[in-house]
């Protein structure tokens, strides 16, 4: 038996794939299209242990994975499969429909045969873990609540609608034809790994070049942060003893401004990497133009996974972020690697020369 995880060779999956091989035995199939945002080489570490396969493909492409799903006799599918950056989906929306929402219900139908052809007890213990999103909910005003998981959904980017789609699809396959599944919501993870198009590595990334930092906006929009591997364990408990049908919000209860992480990131950079003459990363900050629709404040309520399945995160933020700083600072090579051709020209049709 062994594990199927898409987009395994992307930020949150590769994370997942070498926390997984660190501490279990269980076999993992990685299914990944390597789009611009998987990267095998946050997977070189495992290349050439036996329990670790990579294969290059599609979620969309039902055939091909109802057939690894009956080679690897997989006991469990975790989707990170997704186009994920928010920025993007403004510029071209199509490709999130695309993976995000057809791929997903190409990858369920796949699954959904596979799952009724199950004898029992196998078919009693497969599970479809769905990796998602809090930008399902939508936005808060200061004041509001964090997210639950009865929050309604109203997503605002053509990102969050294509999730919010994906959740929904994934919710029907259960409640329609009894598919075991579980989903988890979570907020902004950051960590090792992280595509520099994303606010905290990009942040580093033009700070060390001496480039400016580029603050939508006011700077004052609220994220809830979490450590990657934080997410990581969730989805391992989750996977372990969630409740068929639920859906569990994940957070690290790390509410801050982006102004807020740019200036942490900021101090310890000073720290870690001094400018000469004691000048500060943070005089490079350039406010720019706001993203369009830019959600005002996520945070969660991790209340169900922290009571029902006994998680807690183990980083907090000022843990999280110098770790977070001191690998960027120790993989140059990694870094070179995805600055390529494509990485520069979305940095010039999103941010200009
Ligand atoms: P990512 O963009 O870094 O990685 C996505 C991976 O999916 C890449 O390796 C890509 O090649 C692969 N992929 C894309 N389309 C595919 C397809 N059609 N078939 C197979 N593979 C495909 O994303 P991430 O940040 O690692 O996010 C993973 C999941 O977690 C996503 O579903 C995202 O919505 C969700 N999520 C992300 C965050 C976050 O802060 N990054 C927070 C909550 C939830
Ligand atoms: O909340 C979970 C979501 O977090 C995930 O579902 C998404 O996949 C993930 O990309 C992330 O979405 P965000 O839009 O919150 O992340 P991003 O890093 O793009 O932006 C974080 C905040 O920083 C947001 O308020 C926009 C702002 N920002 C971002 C960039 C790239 C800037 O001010 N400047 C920037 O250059």
């Amino acid at each position: 038996m062994s594990l199927l995880v898409t987009g395994g060779a992307g930020f949150i999956g590769s994370n997942f794939v070498l926390e997984w091989l660190s501490r279990e035995q269980e076999p993992i199939v990685v299914l990944d299209k390597l789009t611009y945002a998987g990267n095998p080489e946050n997977l070189a570490s495992v290349h050439g242990d036996p329990r670790f396969t990579f294969v290059r493909g599609d979620i969309g492409d039902r055939p091909f994975v109802a057939d690894l799903l009956q080679k690897h006799e997989v006991r469990a599918v975790l989707n990170f499969a997704a186009e994920s950056h928010v920025d993007r989906s403004i510029h071209g929306p199509g490709e999130f429909i695309h993976t995000n929402v057809v791929g997903t219900f190409e990858l369920l139908e796949a699954v959904r045969g596979y799952w009724s052809a199950l004898e029992e007890p196998a078919k009693q213990a497969f599970r479809f873990l769905h990796v998602s999103t809090d930008e399902v909910y939508g936005s808060l005003g200061p004041e509001d609540p964090a997210f639950t998981e009865k929050h309604q959904f109203q997503p605002n980017s053509p990102y969050s609608a294509s999730k919010a789609a994906s959740d929904h699809l994934v919710r029907a396959y259960h409640h329609t034809y009894g598919l075991p599944v579980l989903t988890t919501n979570c907020s902004n993870n950051y960590g090792p790994f992280h595509f520099p198009e994303k606010l905290i590595p990009l942040m580093i990334l033009n700070a060390l070049n001496g480039k400016p930092l580029p603050v939508y906006g006011d700077g004052k929009n609220v994220r809830d942060w979490l450590y990657v591997t934080d997410h990581c364990s969730a989805i391992r408990r989750v996977l372990q003893a969630g409740r068929l049908g639920e859906t569990y919000n994940v957070g690290g209860r790390n509410e801050m401004t982006n102004l807020e992480v740019v200036q942490k990131l900021c101090a310890i950079l000073d720290e870690l990497r001094p400018l000469e003459h004691g000048t500060s990363y943070w005089d490079q900050v350039h406010f720019v133009k706001d993203r369009p629709g830019h959600d005002r404040r996520y945070a969660i309520d991790a209340s169900l996974i922290e009571h029902e399945l006994g998680w807690l995160p183990a980083e907090t933020f000022e843990t999280g972020i110098r770790k977070t700083i001191e690998w960027y600072l120790a993989h140059p090579d990694w870094i070179q690697g995805v600055v390529s051709g494509a990485y520069r020209e979305w940095v010039v049709k999103q941010y200009g020369a």
